[in-house]
């Protein structure tokens, strides 16, 4: 049987499985149930000072389904962190705690830009027995209007300066979750690192109009008649956080990376894993299947594992970064390939009259063959 405990940033997960920020984790009882049915961790729904700032709307979702099954595919949400005061995830997190001593539980904190304000939300969160950190630095919706989320994530200083102040606070693991509304991710990522980040979370919701009702003509979610675009999650989204976590994993290998984004399945984490994470995070899946799904998460990881012959997480983490190249040295390697391709398709007996000429090309070295390589000619458009 595989290992698939994960050991990072001083922590130790039974399993790489964790909650995502977000419902899920969004209050003692529903983490309770996580840790009952086998998540490695929860990091908890977003807290801040003052709860009474946060003002929730509903339908706050909005679903994309597959034209043919109906299937959801796609996931808009308006949601804002935890209205919840952090008086009770204070007693909440204690209780966490005693009840699940050996699952690690991560606290999501956001605030407004203000030294005072980070560091005594992350005071009380470590009193109260969080095992790490997790700072929302990238929530896409409500949260940057009072200036807070994405719009400090989308500010490298003011990531790095958050950092510091989160960092100046504890000893603890301090994971800063990106924002994927941004140009390069890897920008915010080292500023994060340099600010005393010890790891990188990616990724946060992607800003988006899910739909628009052609009854209402509307766009949704609609609350009284009107909307905002939201933050994008689910399987749609998977394709462009791992594209994002393997820019970070490549740019910053030695830092703990926690990959999120589109998780739904034990294939799903693998791919995740390949480019270097070493835990994955499922919110909307989670949403969607029910917390049983980290029993599936596991199953599909240990057959991977099993079939692959790798004993531990660490035996294949990151080993598909090595395959990314750029487009110049595909060019190559295709060009490469062709010449090894004719070189063993050529025996005597395969010569024939008619591509002569094009068989004796290709067996001529005489350094134009990148000229000659139909992958190095412009090709008319289609
Ligand atoms: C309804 C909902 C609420 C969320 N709330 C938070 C939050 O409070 N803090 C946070 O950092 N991320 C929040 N997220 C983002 C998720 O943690 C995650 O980064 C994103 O949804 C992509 O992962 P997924 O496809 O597994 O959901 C929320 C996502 C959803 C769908």
């Amino acid at each position: 049987m595989p290992d698939i405990s994960v050991k990072v940033d001083g922590l130790h997960f039974d399993n790489p499985f964790v909650i995502g920020s977000g419902p899920p984790g969004t209050n003692k009882n529903v983490i309770c149930k996580a840790f009952k049915e086998g998540w490695g961790g929860v990091i908890a729904k977003t807290v801040s000072l003052e709860c009474d700032k946060v003002k929730n709307v509903a339908p706050r979702y909005g679903k994309l389904k597959s034209r043919q099954h109906g299937e959801v595919i796609g996931f808009e949400n308006i949601e804002l962190i935890s209205d919840r005061p952090i008086e009770v995830w204070e007693k909440e997190f204690r209780q966490i705690k005693e009840e699940y001593p050996n699952k690690i539980l991560i606290a999501s904190i956001m605030e407004e830009y203000e030294e005072w304000r980070w560091k005594e939300l992350t005071e009380r969160c470590e009193a109260a027995g969080a095992d790490g950190f997790e700072l929302n630095l990238s929530c896409p919706h409500g949260l940057p209007e009072r200036a807070m989320g994405a719009a400090m994530g989308q500010n490298s200083d003011m990531v790095e300066n958050v950092c510091r102040w989160v960092r100046g606070a504890t000893k603890k693991p301090v994971w800063a979750k990106m924002t994927p509304n941004i140009t390069d991710i890897t920008v915010p990522a080292s500023h994060a690192i340099k600010g005393g980040a010890s790891g990188i979370a990616a990724i946060n919701t992607i800003l988006s109009v899910v739909g628009i009702n052609l009854e209402t003509l509307r766009p949704m979610p609609t609350v009284e008649g009107y909307s905002l675009p939201g933050g994008y999650s689910c399987q749609a989204v998977r394709p462009i956080a791992l594209r994002m976590v393997s820019q970070i994993a490549r740019e910053f290998p030695d830092t703990a990376l926690s990959g999120i984004g589109g998780v739904e399945c034990g294939d799903d984490a693998v791919q995740f894993i390949l480019l270097g994470s070493h835990t994955v995070q499922v919110c909307t899946g989670a949403m969607l299947q029910g917390y049983g799904m980290v029993k599936h998460l596991i199953e599909g990881l240990e057959s991977f594992m099993e079939k692959h012959g790798f004993e531990t997480i660490e035996d294949f983490r990151g080993h598909s970064l090595q395959f990314f190249k750029t487009h110049a040295n595909l060019v190559e390697h295709q060009i490469q390939a062709k010449r090894e391709r004719a070189g063993q398709a050529n025996r005597d007996n395969e010569w024939d009259g008619d591509s002569i000429n094009r068989q004796t090309d290709q067996l001529t070295s005489d350094g134009s063959e990148s000229k000659k390589s139909p992958a190095s000619q412009p090709q008319p458009a289609k």
